[in-house]
């Protein structure tokens, strides 16, 4: 399948080295000295051996984060000098671009060269976006008229505050960008940080905890506790200390992180499932359109939250679209993420591979006609073939649930009321693409859909300064933009009398 790999040396080094975990600016095993393995996605062999912290560590790691949060070294420093080790991180990260590019590819599967376009400089551009925030988390001056104390004078203003000790959870789809969007506002409103990185795809989380080392934040503001989500993530979620707890992954963990922060009543940030619709009036530029909505559900293996995995074609342009987006499916070169000539990686676990390959059969059995694509490729590693399911009916599973795979259901429309409510008939609202050159239709049609981002003319375009994420049962709370800020905040209003 591949022909030559290109692998950074020293990614590859980093791999195969004895693992520890970040405690307390320590480097350290599990307290219990277990271990678990992590897989090439390319060819399924064991890729790195990891301690599999448990409760113990990370009661450990939420110690030293609270002590870390209150120890003058972080609590008085001034948020210009926050912002400094910030932005700092994030050069750090473009000095070492190809290195934790080539750490994405070896874990997650993704090719080196999309890693090395999108994930590491968006991480990149996540801290030093944040990092101007530090000097700007203001509160207001506030004038009071308090009826019960008519002949009193007020000055009253509002502080904010960091939320304290913050536990984050992460998927395995963006390994080190997860980490940036997460500990980017964590660290711009100064609080302190437990990280748990997917078992997946720890390699890259690993790797950024030296590099926040280098970069001079004092120990145990940022701790990174890998394991197992059920050994690990659970005591984190539940544990007592933890004042906010900020999940990406799938709705069902989604769902017993909010029970397991009930006890406690810590604050709850989620970034869950999508099945993001697709619309594509015949009026769209065919020539952007067709790759663009095909590129919605194939970048990154399908294994993207917000990707476009439902698409509605007017019907007039159904049969052209149809064949447009089969040509770009068998021209993308599926093969090992090392490989430059690769478009297309293996999926990211064993787990996944399964997943897919499940609602193959789920798509066939339910009658929907594959126009390409619909198998494994090969016996070794995680490779499937980018594939476009037509005809879809709307109460099939392929249609309604997340398959996080590159896998898109195809349907034709007429009337766009019908078109709305279908596109609107989902637990999900994470994100939507609408494809038109009337400006009306398009103005209309992001009004009308229930979703956290409304993309036109374009899909999966970010950037630090925008939020993301879900409605409904797609989430709690946006990242990053101003708006995440207020995740890691909490106000106090002082008021004097004078
Ligand atoms: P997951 O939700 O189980 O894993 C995500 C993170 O949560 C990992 O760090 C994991 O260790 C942790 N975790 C797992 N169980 C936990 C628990 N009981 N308490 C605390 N933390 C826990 O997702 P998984 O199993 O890797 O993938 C399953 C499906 O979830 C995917 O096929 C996809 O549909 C969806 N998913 C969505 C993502 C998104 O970006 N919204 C990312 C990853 C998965
Ligand atoms: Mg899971």
């Amino acid at each position: 399948m591949s022909s030559q790999l290109q692998a950074h040396p020293g990614a590859t080094a980093f791999a195969a080295r004895q693992h520890s975990m970040l405690i307390g600016g320590q480097w350290v095993q599990a307290a219990h000295g277990k271990t678990f393995e992590t897989h090439d996605p390319a060819t399924g062999e064991v890729l790195a051996v990891l301690p599999a912290g448990d409760s113990e560590d990370i009661d450990r790691a939420v110690k030293t984060a609270r002590a870390a949060l209150e120890h003058p070294s972080w609590r008085d420093m001034h948020p210009a000098q926050r912002g400094k080790l910030i932005h700092k991180l994030g050069d750090l990260i473009l000095e070492h671009a190809d290195e934790l590019a080539t750490l994405e590819t070896l874990d997650n599967g993704k090719p080196f060269a999309v890693a090395r376009a999108a994930d590491i400089p968006l991480a990149a551009d996540l801290f030093h976006y944040m990092a101007g925030w530090a000097t700007k988390l203001n509160g207001g001056t506030i004038s009071l008229s308090v009826p019960y104390m008519p002949d009193s004078k007020f000055h009253a203003y509002t502080l904010r505050e960091p939320i304290g000790v913050v536990g984050q959870i992460i998927p395995w789809n963006f390994p080190l960008l997860m980490a940036a969007w997460k500990l980017g506002p964590a660290l711009t409103t100064g609080c302190t940080v437990v990280l748990k990185p997917a078992e997946q795809t720890p390699l890259s989380a690993l790797r950024l905890g030296e590099l926040i080392q280098e970069a001079g934040f004092p120990d145990g503001v940022v701790n990174i506790v890998t394991g197992l989500g059920e050994d690990a993530g659970a005591p984190l979620a539940a544990h007592p200390d933890v004042d906010k707890i900020a999940f990406t992954g799938s709705t069902d963990v989604g769902k017993l992180i909010v029970h397991a922060a009930a006890d406690n009543l810590k604050k709850v940030s989620l970034e869950l499932g999508g099945k993001s619709p697709n619309l594509l009036f015949d009026d769209a530029d065919m020539a952007a359109a067709v790759p663009g909505v095909a590129n919605a559900v194939f970048f990154n293996q399908g294994q993207v939250c917000c990707a476009g995995s439902r698409l509605y074609v007017q019907d007039k342009v159904y049969d052209e679209v149809l064949q447009g987006m089969s040509d770009v499916a068998k021209s993308v070169k599926v093969g090992n993420g090392l490989d430059p000539e690769t478009d297309m990686g293996p999926l990211t676990s064993q787990e996944q591979l399964d997943r897919v390959t499940g609602y193959l059969s789920i798509g066939e059995q339910e009658g929907a006609r594959t126009v390409t694509g619909g198998n494994r490729i090969g016996s070794r590693g995680y490779f499937v073939e980018p594939t476009i399911l037509a005809d879809t009916d709307h109460n099939m599973r392929v249609v309604q649930e997340e398959i996080f795979g590159p896998v898109i259901s195809v349907a034709p429309f007429k009337d766009v009321e019908d078109l709305t409510r279908k596109a609107n008939d989902s637990h999900y609202g994470l994100a939507a693409g609408v494809w038109t050159k009337d400006l009306s239709k398009a103005h209309r049609a992001a009004a009308a859909i229930k979703a956290g981002t409304v993309w036109v003319n374009c899909f999966n375009v970010f950037d630090a300064a925008l939020p993301f994420g879900g409605f409904k049962q797609s989430g709690w709370g946006r990242e990053m933009g101003a708006e995440v800020l207020e995740n890691y905040l909490q106000v106090k209003a002082v008021t004097i009398q004078i």
